[in-house]
């Protein structure tokens, strides 16, 4: 798959592009909600729309293929991006947070193949053939997971900047342990920091879910 020559692109892959944003751009999206309600796409072939005014690269690339909440992506991708900036710089899911960048918050973290992973911290190379689930694919037809309501009932989320990850680690938990206790909730979420410390919260949340009727994330 690997292209580094960038000649003889698969006619079917995207090449991705840094958008042109403006400062301005930049300051609205960082007010997005961070509990996000978009619905999954319907799985299918996506076409990533590539820039109007693509900044002229000579870094090496690759291309992949993945899934994005449920929408197949075959993209081309530049071996110097991190997960992290391919979710949020070039296919528009920024529900995905950035904090340290280097591994120590947990606020951008995804699930990869069913797992939470750091996309901070994961090259997009490295996501090639992998199932990625992100903050926006956790709401089904516009309507919240029951986490994410947990989460709202029991004021989880403070500032929020912490809210996608700490959705994304417990997701995980709960879908390999539906009715965690307390100690199981602080122990899957001690990768995922809460500046606010926000703690106690989050956690009732998290509890709250398993003990419904049917439980699940
Ligand atoms: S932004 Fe990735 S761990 Fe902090
Ligand atoms: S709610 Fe503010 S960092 Fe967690």
């Amino acid at each position: 798959m690997r292209d580094d020559k960038n000649e003889g692109h698969n006619p079917a892959t995207t090449e991705l592009t840094p958008p042109q944003q403006s400062r301005r751009d930049f300051l609205e999206g960082a007010g997005a909600t961070v509990v996000a309600t978009a619905a999954v796409p319907v799985l299918g072939v996506s076409a990533v729309q590539a820039a109007d005014s693509p900044i002229p690269s000579n870094a090496a690339q690759t291309a992949i293929r993945l899934t994005v909440n449920g929408s197949i992506h075959n993209l081309q991708v530049e071996d110097r991006w991190t997960l992290a900036e391919l979710l949020r710089d070039h296919l528009q899911l920024t529900g995905t947070k950035i904090g340290c960048n280097r591994s120590e918050c947990g606020a951008c973290t995804v699930l990869m193949d069913g797992e939470p992973v750091y996309s901070c911290s994961q090259l997009a190379v490295w996501a090639d053939g992998s199932n990625i689930q992100t903050v926006e694919g956790l709401a089904r037809n516009g309507q919240l997971s029951p986490l994410q309501q947990a989460f709202v009932d029991h004021n989880g989320p403070q500032c929020g900047f912490c809210t996608p990850g700490q959705l994304m680690t417990a997701t995980a938990l709960l879908n390999r342990n539906a009715n965690p206790n307390p100690e199981q909730v602080k122990q899957a979420l001690v990768g995922n920091l809460c500046r606010c410390s926000n703690y106690n919260a989050i956690v009732e949340a998290v509890v709250a879910v398993g003990n419904q009727p049917g439980g699940a994330a």
